[in-house]
């Protein structure tokens, strides 16, 4: 019965890679809103902590792709009609397109930063990070440019991410309220889902 109900959950590390990384990124959305309204003085500790929690998503994204490969996630319920196990599918492989896509794209905008060289990155003030030399060695017009073009990919990436997150809620959200399927449940710790 344990075993079967391990069946339809996510372990355990899956679990706990799903939510801090949702933290992280919920923590660093917050940290771009809010930039403009706090002191100025506050704006490159803000953003430095925003390039520092943006890193460790793509390390703990890499480790989640990597866990999820070796432990392959509990299947969809088997009654749900096609296009919905087939638009889950799509959203979660968008999800981590983006995931991955986002802080990589800001971490090359910030590589072609001209401020760059005269500021170093630290990963929360403590360890020494680096930047992606092929694009932090260009020629400064060149760097310039690249600069906009990195930083509007990054934004753009991000307001698709509003977009997919969205539909990954509601899909959630009507399996569980309104199918009445344990849907969240697969993704937190506790009782075995109900009908697992
Ligand atoms: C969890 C991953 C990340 C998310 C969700 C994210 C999201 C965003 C968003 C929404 C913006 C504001 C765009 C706008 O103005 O409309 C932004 C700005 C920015 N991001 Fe990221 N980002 C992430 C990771 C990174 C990483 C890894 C770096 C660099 C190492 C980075 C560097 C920047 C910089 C320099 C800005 C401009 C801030 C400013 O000057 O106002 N981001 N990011």
């Amino acid at each position: 019965m344990q075993v079967e109900a391990a069946r339809h959950r996510y372990t355990g590390v899956a679990m706990a890679l799903h939510w801090i990384i949702a933290g992280l990124i919920l923590a660093n959305l917050v940290l771009v809103w809010c930039v403009d309204k706090w002191p100025e003085s506050w704006t490159r500790p803000v953003i430095d902590t925003h390039k520092s929690i943006g890193i460790t998503v793509l390390g703990l994204v890499l480790l989640r792709l990597l866990w999820r490969a070796a432990h392959p996630p509990p299947p969809l319920p088997a009654d749900y009609p096609r296009w919905e196990r087939m638009a889950a599918h799509l959203a979660h492989a968008g999800l981590y397109v983006l995931i991955l896509a986002i802080p990589l794209s800001g971490w090359m905008h910030d590589s072609a930063w001209k401020g760059g060289p005269t500021h170093p990155m630290k990963l929360f003030w403590l360890v020494p990070w680096f930047r992606i030399a092929p694009i932090a060695n260009l020629d400064p017009a060149a760097k310039e440019h690249f600069h906009d073009v990195f930083f509007a990919i990054h934004k753009w990436l991000a307001y698709v991410l509003y977009g997919v997150f969205g539909l990954h809620v509601l899909g959630a959200l009507k399996h569980q309220w309104i199918d009445r399927e344990p849907e969240l449940q697969r993704m937190l710790p506790g009782r075995p889902p109900r009908g697992a």
